[in-house]
């Protein structure tokens, strides 16, 4: 069955679909984003054998689908857009201030740090590669970094840890040394973060609409970061303040530079534009 056999997803469908996935994932798709639903979804309609979009709404909306009907349904509609080394300023900032801290807390327990809308992996091996350069010169800090996200296919991706060579330019040239291998492939280079970082990361599916999260209670670091963007005010509040139940006291929290907490209640100071530390 070809894509334009199909009968087109109509505005009343449309409506009810992003509904659905704003209500339970906190994605917003505005009415311009009609075409784009369509053509993401179109591999969803001939998986399941449907011809019209009318059908594949009803099928979501009817309870009836699978659970894995609708992680398939999110992964193709969730924003993913990441980088190593993304609004550097938290990583300065780590370096001078939050790293420098922990060590003086002399605290035996291993750092820990939630970066909380992995995406496929690039914030959460920035930090490994952060910390590890940390250590390097000064005594030794042992850290774990947790990487959730609502889409299982971006972390099979952090998972695996394999990226095109140009996806690292930004990483400065002596941590690539250190913390990346590269393919023998010529046509198509790849690199993969070294397996004693990714030793050092897990990441599981989270979606940060659920009521409460499977995830420790105690981080001394969440990244939040371009992710909230997409919820309105009132479930931003509610986010964070979810979140914050994970961060321990005089912990840190971090989100993207266009996200603020201003106007909304939630425990925490600020410290500098998107960097917080737990009240
Ligand atoms: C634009 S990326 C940001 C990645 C990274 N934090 C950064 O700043 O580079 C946003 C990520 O949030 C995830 N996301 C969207 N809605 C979510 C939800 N309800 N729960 C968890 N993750 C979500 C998307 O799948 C996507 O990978």
């Amino acid at each position: 069955m070809s894509e334009n056999q199909i009968t087109p997803l109509n505005d009343a469908d449309f409506t009810k679909l992003s509904n659905f996935i704003y209500v339970n994932y906190g994605i917003k798709l505005p009415i311009s984003k009609k075409i784009m639903l369509q053509s993401r979804l179109a591999s969803r309609l001939k998986i399941n054998g449907m011809k019209s979009y009318a059908e594949y709404t009803k099928y979501v909306l009817s309870g009836e689908a699978s659970e894995s009907e609708i992680v398939n349904m999110i992964d193709l509609v969730s924003t993913n857009k990441t980088d190593f080394y993304r609004e550097s300023a938290h990583f300065d900032f780590m370096k001078e201030v939050v790293l420098p801290d922990f060590l003086t807390a002399d605290s035996r327990q291993p750092l820990k740090i939630w970066s909380s809308a992995s995406s496929s992996g690039e914030e959460a091996y920035t930090i490994a590669m952060v910390i590890s350069e940390f250590i390097e010169n000064n005594r030794k800090i042992d850290f774990e970094i947790l990487g959730t996200d609502i889409s299982a296919r971006i972390l099979e991706k952090a998972k695996l840890g394999i990226y095109p060579m140009d996806r690292v330019d930004v990483i400065p040239l002596s941590q690539k040394k250190k913390y990346l291998l590269r393919s023998k492939d010529q046509e198509n280079p790849m690199v993969r973060i070294v397996p004693h970082l990714r030793a050092k990361t897990r990441f599981q599916r989270l979606n940060l609409m659920d009521m409460s999260f499977n995830v420790p209670k105690d981080f001394d670091i969440i990244f939040c970061r371009n992710v909230l963007i997409y919820f309105d005010r009132e479930t931003q509040e509610k986010v964070i303040n979810k979140l914050c139940m994970h961060l321990k006291p005089g912990g840190y929290f971090f989100l993207g530079h266009s996200e603020s907490i201003s106007g909304i209640d939630v425990p925490l100071k600020p410290l500098k534009p998107t960097m917080f530390v737990k009240i």
